[in-house]
């Protein structure tokens, strides 16, 4: 049985994706005649015509690599079916370079946007995969993404170096976590890392109930306070603006980022000197975990797995211990986000973090 596989990484990139690239190569070849042609970076790649056919040992060496070995971009959804000034039909390319590869199926490595694409070219009748892949962990139909332990893992090692530093001090220090829609990060790091103040986009805050926690702790005898705040974090106002709003208003205060702001009101209402520390793309970055690396493995397999059993149009997904698949029908464009009664902020509200709600 021979197969030509088309791989590319498309979006962010994230710890795990060159262990998932390799989870798929190895046991495609172990498990039947494969060819591997990787596309470069991502859909645009795909659009473009760039590719190359690889070999065996491309693959070797890469499980404990970060980034990408193909190379990543973002080529949003809502214009491939767009003509921009280029001319170009996107989605006609695509199709026509599928065929140009002669490929017998696309496996596509990416977040919301990505699946939301594979989706599309899944409909016009490309044979696709898809591996959820994202630090934010907000892909439908999968409890967790690769990339996002390994995160939560660099997440916590920041709050971990801040706690210390601000305990000398007696500073609060509002850590800003990456996540624009979806909190999973912030909630988890938070609460790896003890933070005393959660601050999620899906949990609108008032500042005056943020203010009310500091100052509360900055009378008491551990007078430093940490916050771990989405970078999407909004107020109750916000909240009810549109994103471009949201943006203006920011502009119009002279804050780009949510933490620098949080800081400054917070010293002005409570009196604490207060701090901005964000980590950015230090998140993304880097060798994926041993857990993160189990899992691009596990997930890399069950897509060569599927593409021996000819079965198209899936996205691979952890769901309790089990490695499974949803359609992409199902789960493209359907973000998951923090549901404000989750069982984790809960226990979190329980061991008396606030979320400032
Ligand atoms: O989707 C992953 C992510 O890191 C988000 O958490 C963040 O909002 C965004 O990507 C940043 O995007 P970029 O790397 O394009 O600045």
């Amino acid at each position: 049985m021979k197969r030509r596989i088309g791989i590319l990484t498309s979006g962010g990139d994230c710890p795990g994706l060159n262990a998932a690239i390799r989870g798929v190569a190895r046991a495609a070849y172990e498990m039947f005649d494969a060819e591997i042609i990787g596309i470069s970076d991502g859909y645009r790649g795909l659009i473009e015509g760039e590719w190359q056919e690889m070999k065996r040992s491309q693959f070797s060496g890469i499980l404990t690599l970060g980034g990408t070995i193909l190379g990543t971009a973002r080529t949003p959804f809502r214009n491939m079916r767009v003509i921009e000034e280029d001319n170009v039909d996107k989605v006609k390319a695509m199709k026509q370079n599928y065929e140009k590869m002669k490929l017998d199926c696309l496996v596509t490595l990416g977040g919301n946007g990505t699946h939301k694409t594979a989706n599309l070219l899944s409909q016009e009748g490309l044979n696709v995969i898809g591996l959820p892949k994202t630090i934010d962990n907000d892909i439908y139909g999968t409890d967790f993404t690769f990339g996002f332990h390994t995160a939560v893992d660099i997440a916590t090692d920041v709050i971990d170096r801040i706690h210390t530093t601000a305990a000398s001090h007696g500073r609060c220090m509002v850590i800003e976590i990456m996540g624009n829609k979806a909190g999973w990060l912030t909630l988890y790091s938070g609460i790896a890392g003890g933070a005393d103040v959660v601050v999620l986009p899906e949990i609108p805050y008032d500042i005056k109930k943020i203010a009310k926690a500091v100052e509360e702790r900055a009378n008491s005898k551990k007078a430093f306070s940490i916050l771990a705040v989405a970078e999407g974090a909004m107020t109750k106002e916000e909240a009810k603006m549109k994103r471009k709003e949201r943006e203006a208003l920011r502009k119009e205060q002279g804050f780009v980022n949510i933490s620098t702001r949080m800081a400054k009101e917070l010293s002005e209402m409570v009196g604490v000197e207060a701090r901005a520390v964000i980590p950015g793309h230090i998140q993304r970055g880097g060798s994926p975990s041993a857990y993160d690396r189990v899992l691009s493995t596990q997930f890399g397999v069950h897509a060569a797995e599927l593409i021996r059993d000819e079965k198209y149009g899936y996205s691979v997904a952890l769901v309790g211990n089990s490695v499974t698949h949803n359609k992409l029908s199902d789960i493209a464009g359907v973000p998951k986000l923090v549901p404000a009664e989750h069982q984790m902020v809960k226990l979190a509200r329980n061991m008396g973090i606030t979320f400032g709600d």
